[in-house]
């Protein structure tokens, strides 16, 4: 068993084990676990390639670990819930016995389609069972899943399938999310046309909604389930692969560019994200976990599928949105499996709160033990409505912070064991050497300080490199500071030790919890025909957490402002997804520049704020008078 931290006394003692003896530390920890063959090396790294890797020579497959391993003790037991979009819609649950059937038999349908180990393969699909299903079924074979967020657009799905080559994609015809039906074939069909790599598409039925099968590419995901069960392959054996093995890609944005695809491999993520699945939840078997992010993103990766399975958990997923058919739709879906652990965004929260209290009338909530929160800053307004409202009080609240390229948590309270402090994510996890640095990378030492959050010994789930580009993983995170991972967020220890993140010092914006560089927006909004140049900042939503403003300068001829700001919001949607459309836009005739040429983005953001009193030094910049007209033209929060 994962060793378990059961006091404050057990994490200090946890935490000092880890640093004094990391290898010994993280060793005991993948001991639990079921290994083909023992690693021969538990850890070797250098920060400057980078290089890590972690159980060295060691031979497994996650799946065995998510799901065969459970067979004997638990097969009867409860895995996977789901609850459907429509609450009028049956539930489905799977034992872990059914799960690890259903992985198999599509195991062999990903195999009859001529997947294989080392490929990779797009997975495209709404929050339905069959997408956990189809995650375990590429890991179960070997291939890399490649999980691509429902809500991108046909262009995003092209960049990643082809900075990936991906062979396969697996979808379904549609898919449902409030009142919204989203046509998922139909944007896989645009995207492919740039996708040559792709030879097979599996589609799974889950709206009935009109699309069109392309003969020798597109094949249906249950007539496909029906050969392997005429053929009576219901076993299929796990590929067996090598720790460092890649296991999965996320593509996630950077400050630059296009997003990149974090690289996680198969023994140390899976160690990783079971350890933090089981302390910073403080998992007691029986329980049920409940994390309401979406799959696409790495928190579903981590606290939906392979954590919570690795645990021998019984993780619920859920197809539809917060506040449909109506903002109480959490707390019954609470109520209706008796939930134990409630992990979601601090964005939801906000979002539930503008309802008042209305939508908890009658609701119970009582089986909750324990609440999460993830993805951005959670301010104490949120956070003090989350424990009065929803844990009654009763429930320890954990701020989670970490990142797609972390893996699994890093900076988090142990659930009822490390006290907390609203808006803190308080203490590191054992194994998480944390450092604050200035801006010269000298480590800012003691507390009461502030700085750029880095981390400065590796730990078994981070990323080992970005899909083939190893060279831009190593600039992006570690060659700001040398000898450190960079983590692009900004941070407070207080006088106690605990740490506050105060969001991302690069242009990384959060928009309810999702990251979006302003670079992938401006050059999305450059793509407008009547657009000669943009700049794009984030500045304080309500609700959001961040909202984009996007300052544009459009070819002289425009007369129509709202319909160009329609046009450009339409062509951001197409280029990126409806998650990167702009809140705000400001036409403008010019941009703040230095005589260099370089956007000073500090100024914009000082705008976007509406703190416009007190700008700083303008002097360098190339024509000062531009700041005058884009104040005078700032469209002031709503
Ligand atoms: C960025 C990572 C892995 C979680 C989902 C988002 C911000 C995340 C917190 C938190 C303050 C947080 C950071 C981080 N963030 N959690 N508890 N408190 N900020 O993953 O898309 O990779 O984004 O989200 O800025 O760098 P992601």
């Amino acid at each position: 068993m994962i060793q378990k931290i059961n006091s404050l006394e057990e994490y200090q003692a946890a935490y000092q084990k880890s640093v004094a003896q990391p290898e010994a530390f993280w060793a005991d920890q993948a001991e639990s676990f079921t290994w083909r063959k023992k690693w021969d090396n538990v850890l070797e790294w250098n920060f400057r390639e980078p290089s890590i890797k972690w159980f060295q020579g060691g031979k497994l497959n996650i799946t065995e670990n998510c799901l065969d391993r459970h067979l004997n003790e638990r097969g009867d037991e409860t895995a996977l819930i789901w609850e459907a979009n429509d609450p009028e819609e049956h539930f489905r649950k799977f034992t872990y016995r059914e799960l690890y059937t259903k992985v198999c038999q599509f195991a062999n349908v990903l195999k009859n389609n001529g997947a294989k180990k080392g490929d990779r393969i797009c997975i495209y699909m709404p929050m339905v069972p069959e997408l956990a299903i189809a995650v375990l079924a590429c890991a179960r074979i070997g291939a890399i899943h490649s999980v691509v967020f429902g809500g991108f657009s046909a262009q995003s799905i092209a960049d990643r399938i082809q900075d990936a080559q991906c062979s396969m994609v697996i979808t379904s015809d549609g898919g449902y999310r409030g009142t919204k039906e989203i046509q998922l074939k139909s944007v896989i069909d645009d995207a492919l046309v740039q996708c040559p790599s792709v030879k097979r598409v599996i589609v799974l039925t889950r709206s009935r909604t009109p699309v069109s099968m392309i003969k020798g590419r597109d094949v249906w995901w249950e007539d496909e389930i029906k050969k392997v069960e005429t053929l009576g392959m219901t076993e299929c054996a796990a590929e067996e692969m090598d720790a460092e093995d890649m296991l999965f890609i996320l593509y996630t944005s950077g400050s630059t560019g296009k997003p990149k695809g974090v690289v996680h491999t198969c023994g140390g993520y899976m160690v990783y994200s079971a350890y933090t699945f089981q302390n910073v939840f403080q998992y007691n078997p029986g329980e049920v976990h409940f994390c309401t992010a979406d799959i696409g993103w790495i928190t579903g990766h981590s606290y939906i599928v392979y954590g919570p399975l690795l645990s021998g958990a019984t993780s619920l997923m859920f197809e539809g949105i917060p506040t449909w058919p109506d903002a109480g739709r959490f707390w019954d879906i609470v109520d209706k499996y008796k939930v134990n652990i409630l992990y979601t965004a601090p964005t939801a929260i906000r979002s539930l709160m503008s309802f008042g209290l209305d939508p908890l009338k009658g609701k119970e909530l009582s089986s909750l033990t324990k609440l999460g929160s993830v993805g951005e800053p959670i301010n104490e307004e949120a956070w003090h409505w989350y424990d009065e409202h929803i844990g009654k009080k009763q429930c320890p609240i954990t701020d989670t912070w970490w990142q797609t390229e972390t893996g699994g948590i890093m900076i988090a309270p142990i659930a009822g064991i490390t006290p907390t402090k609203p808006g803190y994510a308080t203490l590191p996890l054992p194994g998480i050497q944390p450092i604050l640095v200035d801006e010269n990378g000298k480590e800012v030492q003691g507390n009461g300080v502030s700085g750029n959050l880095c981390i400065k010994f590796p730990w078994p789930g981070m990323l080992r490199t970005t899909y083939g580009d190893h060279e831009r993983c190593r600039l992006n995170y570690f060659s700001t500071y040398e000898n450190l991972y960079f983590t692009g967020d900004g941070c407070l220890r207080d006088e106690d030790g605990y740490y506050r993140i105060t969001g991302r010092v690069d242009d990384v914006l959060n928009v309810s919890g999702h990251r979006i560089g302003t670079a992938e927006v401006e050059n999305a909004i450059n793509m407008y025909s009547d657009v000669i140049e943009s700049a794009v900042v984030g500045y304080p939503h309500a609700v959001k957490g961040q909202g984009i403003y996007a300052f544009v300068i459009c070819t002289p001829h425009l007369n129509d402002e709202e319909l160009t700001r329609k046009d450009i919001l339409m062509t951001v949607s197409r280029i990126i997804g409806p998650i990167a459309k702009p809140d705000k836009i400001q036409f403008v005739s010019g941009l703040p520049k230095t005589r260099s040429g370089k956007i000073m983005r500090r100024i914009l953001r000082k705008i976007a704020e509406g703190d416009v009193s007190n700008l700083g030094d303008t002097s360098t910049l190339l024509d000062p008078q531009v700041v005058e007209e884009i104040k005078s033209g700032a469209l002031l929060s709503v």
